[in-house]
């Protein structure tokens, strides 16, 4: 079964460039708090792409991730740029920091490896470390995507895969009315689901596919 852990040991897993999307989220946080630093939690960081990314426009940074590896080469990458962020190894659904709220949250592309409940405790301490109108940026795999269904379904609408890199890691696959009840108590900002249909592809085309999968893609507000 390989571990996000093994994942990051690999260098062919590790997403080496921010998304826009992130830079464009903390644009939009700049606009809304006039205080610098924002102060900024990038929640399930993997091997550290955005936490670098928030930490080089100048905010106060905080990077949490389950995977060792994903925190150590986020140490790295923050340390060969001259950068400071404060990094722990933890569980999405346990609050790492101490006596720290956040402007801003983000989590791209993590938060559904885990069981509903799971995921729903994770959003309940970004809520509850949010300053107030504090703003929560995240993807969340849609239950329209290619592979929904594929894997073991351990609970409604989780998949555990069976074959391939992420062999052992959940998926839970959202629809809105479930993406909807997850924030609930939330102003929505944008819901927007981004579904791609993939016509015709080569086999294995995902190990190096540079487009998208289908997702929601979320921003939220205290
Ligand atoms: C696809 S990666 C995305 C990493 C990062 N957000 C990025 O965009 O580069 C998913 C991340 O979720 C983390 N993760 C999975 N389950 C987790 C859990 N229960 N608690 C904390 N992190 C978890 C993995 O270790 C991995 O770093």
């Amino acid at each position: 079964m390989a571990t996000w852990n093994e994942l990051f040991s690999d260098e062919r897993f590790i997403d080496q460039l921010p998304q826009p999307e992130v830079y464009k989220f903390v644009k939009k946080l700049e606009g809304v708090f006039p205080e610098r630093p924002l102060i900024l939690w990038d929640l399930c960081c993997g091997a550290g792409r955005h936490t670098v990314l928030l930490s080089r426009m100048g905010h106060q940074v905080y990077g949490s991730d389950a995977a060792i590896n994903g925190i150590s080469n986020t140490q790295k990458l923050l340390e060969d740029n001259l950068l400071k962020a404060e990094l722990k190894v933890s569980d999405m659904t346990k609050f790492p920091f101490e006596k720290v709220k956040f402007h801003g949250v983000i989590s791209w592309d993590a938060l559904h490896h885990n069981t509903y409940a799971n995921i729903s405790s994770s959003v309940r301490l970004v809520h509850e470390n949010l300053v107030d109108k504090g703003m929560f940026m995240l993807t969340l795999l849609s239950s329209k995507g290619g592979a929904y269904g594929q894997g073991t379904e351990i609970e409604k609408n989780t998949f555990v895969k069976d074959s391939g890199s992420e062999t052992g890691v959940p998926h839970h696959y959202f629809d809105e009315k479930e993406v909807r009840t997850l924030f609930k108590g939330w102003k929505i900002v944008i819901l927007a689901e981004q579904v791609y249909t993939y016509v015709e592809t080569e086999p294995d085309f995902y190990m190096t596919n540079p487009f998208p999968y289908t997702k929601w893609n979320i921003i939220v507000q205290k």
